[in-house]
């Protein structure tokens, strides 16, 4: 039941928040000093997870460059007498197996999810948004829900929160059919984005999920969704008709840096949690005076 694959599609065109994202992909905007992905990518190496598996899109190359050996750039930072920087280079570049996936068109996050076929094969597998980070005190988001798919035996875990109730329109949707422990839930219905007051409940998926091989047959079968895109909701959905599938209301806070209010609140967030920075960022803060 080990899951040693993560998926983080970063393929996406980033409207929101363009117009830095013309040239730069929004899974690489800084949030301190590491890039936004590379927050994701801790959070899966703390669950055990040994491959991170990257979808980008064609000319994403800033990607690549970010977990790529540099020895050259190494030899040059101990020269000039660097070391630690150089430590921590090297440490990005070998702390996971790293494959690159192109999505060649981007048709929703499910049709990236697919793109993952030819690494993960019949394997079980994590899949994170590239664009969504959490702070937690405890075990990261992904390992928590990495350790509940193992104890439900393999089957799908939509990790998830209860949102406000005006908000569950930007989500998938999930409907409850019953409570099984603490934070776990079996679901009987998900639906992507729902309207307002056709959303089964204000419990949404969030960004991170835990799949067994057989979620990419039924990927391969979804037609088009909610805006024209083929979802990873509606897959699902369709899974669920088959075996059970169970929401995970997992413990920490989570931040969509896809939109720019949510990347800011990150960055302050993650700050303030920074030693070095604390002081500094509260005395800023209370400088502003803000009534
Ligand atoms: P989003 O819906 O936030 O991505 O998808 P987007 O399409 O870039 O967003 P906007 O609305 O245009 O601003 C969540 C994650 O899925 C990836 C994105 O890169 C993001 O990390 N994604 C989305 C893909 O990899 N491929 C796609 O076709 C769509």
């Amino acid at each position: 039941m080990k899951v040693k694959y993560a998926v983080i599609p970063c393929a996406g065109k980033g409207t929101r928040f363009l117009p830095i994202t013309k040239g730069v992909a929004k899974e690489m905007c800084p949030i301190v000093d590491r890039p936004t992905l590379d927050y994701i990518v801790e959070e899966c190496l703390e669950a055990g997870i040994t491959d991170i598996v990257f979808i980008v899109s064609e000319g994403k190359d800033d990607i690549r460059k970010y977990y790529s050996l540099d020895e050259e750039y190494e030899k040059d930072l101990i020269e000039h007498g660097k070391d630690n920087f150089a430590k921590i280079i090297h440490h990005i570049g070998t702390k996971a197996n790293y494959h690159f996936v192109v999505q060649h068109e981007q048709l929703g996050l499910g049709h990236a999810v697919l793109q993952a076929k030819s690494v993960v094969k019949d394997d079980n597998f994590v899949v994170c948004c590239g664009d969504d980070i959490c702070t937690y005190k405890g075990d990261s988001p992904v390992k928590q829900l990495v350790e509940v798919f193992e104890k439900i035996g393999g089957k799908t875990v939509v990790g998830g929160q209860k949102v406000a109730h005006e908000n569950i329109v930007k989500y998938g949707a999930m409907k409850v059919q019953k409570q099984l422990g603490d934070r776990l839930y079996q679901l009987s219905g998900i639906v992507e984005k729902p309207k307002l007051d056709e959303a089964p409940s204000d419990l949404a998926s969030l960004g991170k999920w835990v799949f067994n091989a057989r979620i990419f047959d039924e990927l391969e079968n979804t037609p088009r969704g909610a805006g024209g895109e083929i979802q990873l909701t509606d897959a699902i959905a369709e899974i669920m008709k088959k075996e059970d599938v169970y929401y995970y209301d997992f413990e920490g806070k989570r931040y969509d840096c896809g939109d720019k209010l949510g990347y800011l609140e990150a960055i302050i967030d993650v700050g303030l949690s920074r030693e070095e920075f604390r002081e500094g960022l509260i005395k800023h803060i209370k400088e502003l005076n803000i009534k």
